[in-house]
């Protein structure tokens, strides 16, 4: 007796928030899946679903990943073992499943811990997406990298000593998962004369996007989707100002 076919698994960047920036192939195959699966917080709505949400359609399975944003623990095994194994029987069923993935699957996504668990046994295709790193930058009206600059990202859950090295003489810089780490980072670029290269940016691509100077941004109201770019020090205009 031959077993049914297994389905595919996909991992689909959907973007930096505005349904515009979902790229023709997501589209195509989120629309075309029965089963569609995206992370959400422990209470609350999920921000990849949101994105896509006028495109599904209704028919659809839905698995929600919730996982706990508590540091602690993340990254939460237990909720990918669970997660990983609910999307595989769907797929040894032979049912194709689209993983919601904010901007792109392999740019700090979650993603990459379903990637794992599933990859051996299964066919996973990887549809990448527009990432907030580029989306940050047309937001800010300013290139992300310029000419021979070199390009750093740098997550700012990082201590500040550990964030002091990376950005000490730092080219061009990407400062992402900003939310409660903002002071800390803006007090370390504030230490290293390098406030005035700082661009602020949040909820990028989204009708409520900020930008916005670092004097003029109140640290406990900073939200997750928010980040700091800076120019490269050679960059006219861009210099220390
Ligand atoms: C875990 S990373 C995921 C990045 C995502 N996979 C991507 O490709 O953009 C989350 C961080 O990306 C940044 N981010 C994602 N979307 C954003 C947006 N629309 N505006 C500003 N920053 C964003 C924030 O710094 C946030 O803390």
């Amino acid at each position: 007796m031959t077993s049914a076919p297994k389905g595919t698994i996909y991992g689909v960047g959907v973007g930096p928030g505005d349904p515009e920036l979902v790229t023709l192939k997501a589209l195509r195959i989120l629309r075309a899946a029965p089963v569609v699966a995206y992370p959400a917080p422990l209470d609350g709505d999920s921000f990849a679903r949101a994105i896509v949400a006028q495109f599904l359609s209704g028919a659809q399975r839905e698995i929600v990943i919730r996982v706990p944003m508590v540091p602690e623990r993340f990254p939460a095994q237990d909720v990918y073992d669970r997660a990983a194994r609910e999307i595989g029987a769907e797929a040894a069923a032979g049912q194709d499943v689209a993983v919601l993935c904010q901007g792109d699957p392999f740019f700090y996504g979650s993603f990459m811990y379903l990637f794992s668990r599933l990859a051996a046994e299964f066919h996973v295709d990887i549809v990448p997406g527009v990432s907030s790193l580029t989306a940050c930058a047309a937001a800010s009206r300013s290139p992300l990298a310029a000419r021979d600059e070199t390009l750093t990202v740098i997550p700012a859950t990082l201590d500040a000593a550990a964030l002091e090295r990376r950005l000490a003489g730092v080219d061009a810089a990407a400062i992402i998962k900003l939310g409660r780490h903002f002071a800390k980072v803006r007090d370390v670029l504030l230490r290293l004369g390098l406030a005035g290269r700082a661009r602020y940016v949040e909820r990028a691509s989204l009708p409520n996007q900020r930008i916005l100077a670092l004097a003029d941004i109140d640290a406990a109201a900073v939200p997750y989707f928010a980040m700091i770019l800076l120019g490269g020090p050679n960059r006219p205009g861009e210099g220390e100002r």
